[in-house]
């Protein structure tokens, strides 16, 4: 399986390609010591994304961990990754691993004798599951966004106060070089503190328009994208700043995907579905992607799930412009926009201090262009044509730092591997060897509930204002505690370059005789911490 495939409509940046990461953001771990068990595993929600955690847990991790068992509504997609995992397993057939309903959750865990609990459900099933394979007995990992509401929200925070058992949230963006290099630099204290952060996300015509062809268009089904999108988003600046929301004041609307804007913009007729249609740049046809025939189109008939639906089609409920204003407990104020339909992708934020300003501009897709049969290039940089059309917009990513009387230096970020801007690989390092690790992250980058409980705050309350049109405070939403835990404490982040060489050192050529904190040498692994 292609890890870096996850998502076939988001843009693949060169740095996603890197196969060889920086020891500055890749963590070292202890080889398992011989006869260390191997932590069962089931996944609950064979879609998509589950394709990342199979193809680790049959792969780089198949030392440490083991898949027992599928979990789904449709056994087709539990077949399709049966064979998958087979496959990589090299049995030559099928792994044959038990498979269970969704009503099954508590049988599969006390069957299987399950440790592990990975939940990769559409969204507004991730707290129900979240909560009973924690009663069951199993630990959790759960994707983005924790939830969808208030009342999910509470489930996950009931739970894990009755059972005391670990829940990870994997928060793979933070894990992307580019994501860790600013948290770093407001950590060293080289912008001093903060008091604003300005963050535009572009999502482009191919990937954006993703997001309006099956579950997510259904704001009840993933809150939305200030939900399921911007929770990443929200959850890097809770990080960065090392703090809570407060207030949430948000407007938007759906502006250019479904039925109204396409009669007002005098489309004519649409088809149904994107499969079996050709020169037409909205639609996605499943055949194209063998993956996305086996697990949506060709086991279809199981429960009429669509993974191809028209983005012009009537019975979108969410949103395609949004913008944001979040105070922060510690002062600062978020301003942040979230387009869908942007003719490229990637973002910037701008993060002011007291003492300077920080910088990080992304693109990620450069331009979106078509081929000869009307269908958009998804890697544009790989054709000539993609590469001129990029020209003015280079695939890339560049981090300044300019403190008051000094010019403006660019830091240099270090290489990921994997997917995701080169986070995914690195995250699921620490997901499946965290009781391995030889130091603890000083950048804090493992994520529990309540990291996730602080992402969606925002998300929810931004629904909850575009309906009443007036600020929301986030401690009327009743969430509980969402004070930053104790174990994602920042640790006094010697940045690289460290703060005290500030105005002399070059961030472009760091010093190679300061201690990366990053690089451990103890041979004794840490505990990183349970159930933050
Ligand atoms: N972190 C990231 O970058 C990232 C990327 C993609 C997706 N995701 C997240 O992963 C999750 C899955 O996304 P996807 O694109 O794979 O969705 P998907 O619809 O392709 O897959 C979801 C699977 O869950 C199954 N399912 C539905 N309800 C269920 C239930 N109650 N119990 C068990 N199975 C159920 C569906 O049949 C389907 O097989 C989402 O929460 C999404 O936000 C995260």
């Amino acid at each position: 399986m292609n890890e870096s495939d996850q998502n076939p409509t988001a843009p693949r940046p060169a740095s996603s390609r890197a196969t060889e990461g920086d020891p500055a953001v890749v963590p070292a771990f202890a080889p398992p010591h011989a006869g260390r068990r191997r932590l069962r595993y089931a996944v609950v929600g064979t879609g998509h994304r589950a394709g990342m955690y199979v193809a680790a847990l049959t792969g780089d991790h198949a030392d440490v961990g083991e898949i027992v068992a599928w979990c789904d509504t449709n056994p087709g997609r539990m077949d399709w990754y049966d064979a998958q995992a087979g496959e990589a397993l090299g049995l030559g057939g099928p792994a044959g691993l038990p498979q269970y309903g969704a009503q099954d959750v508590e049988r599969m865990v006390d069957e299987q004798r399950v440790d592990v609990v990975v939940v990769t459900t559409p969204d507004v099933a991730h707290a129900g599951v979240v909560a009973r394979a924690l009663d069951a007995g199993a630990d959790v990992v759960v994707e983005k966004p924790l939830t969808t509401t208030v009342e999910g929200c509470r489930t996950v925070v009931r739970a894990v106060a009755r059972t005391g058992r670990d829940v990870v949230m994997t928060f793979n963006y933070r894990y992307a070089p580019r994501n860790s290099s600013l948290r770093d630099v407001i950590a060293s204290g080289r912008i001093g503190r903060v008091t604003s952060v300005h963050f535009e996300w572009a999502l482009d015509t191919v990937h954006g328009a993703d997001y309006f062809r099956r579950w997510h268009r259904d704001k009840a089904s993933s809150g939305g994208l200030l939900v399921h999108k911007s929770s990443h988003h929200f959850d890097l600046v809770n990080w960065w700043l090392h703090d809570v929301p407060s207030r949430v004041y948000a407007s938007g609307g759906l502006r250019f995907y479904g039925d109204a804007n396409a009669a007002a913009r005098g489309m004519g007729p649409r088809p149904e579905r994107g499969t079996g249609t050709t020169g037409d740049p909205w639609s996605l046809d499943l055949t194209h992607d063998p993956r996305l025939q086996g697990l949506y189109l060709d086991t279809e008939h199981h429960d009429g799930y669509r993974r191809d639906q028209d983005v012009f089609a009537p019975g979108i409920t969410i949103e395609d412009n949004m913008s944001v204003v979040v105070d922060y407990r510690g002062g600062a104020t978020l301003t942040y926009s979230l387009n869908a339909h942007a003719p490229w992708e990637g973002y910037r934020v701008t993060v002011n201090g007291t003492e300077g300003r920080a910088e990080l501009e992304v693109v990620e897709r450069g331009a979106v262009i078509l081929d000869a049969d009307g269908r958009a290039v998804l890697d544009p940089s790989a054709t000539p044509e993609g590469v001129a059309a990029q020209a003015a917009r280079p695939e890339g990513e560049r981090l300044l730092v300019q403190r008051h009387w000094e010019a403006a230096r660019e830091w240099r970020i270090p290489r990921g591997v994997g997917g995701h801007g080169g986070g995914d690989a690195i995250l699921l390092m620490d997901v499946f060897r965290r009781d391995l690790r030889l130091a603890a992250d000083p950048l804090g980058r493992a994520a529990g509930y309540r990291d996730g409980l602080r992402a969606v705050a925002v998300g929810i309350a931004a629904n909850r204002s575009m309906v009443t049109g007036q600020p929301v405070l986030v401690d009327d939403l009743g969430l509980g505690d969402l004070a930053p835990a104790v174990d994602t404490e920042p640790a006094a982040v010697p940045a690289t370059p460290p703060a005290g060489t500030a105005t002399t050192a070059d961030p472009t050529t760091p010093d190679p005789t300061t201690p990366d904190p990053t690089t451990p040498d103890p041979t004794t692994p840490v505990t990183t911490g349970a159930a933050r």
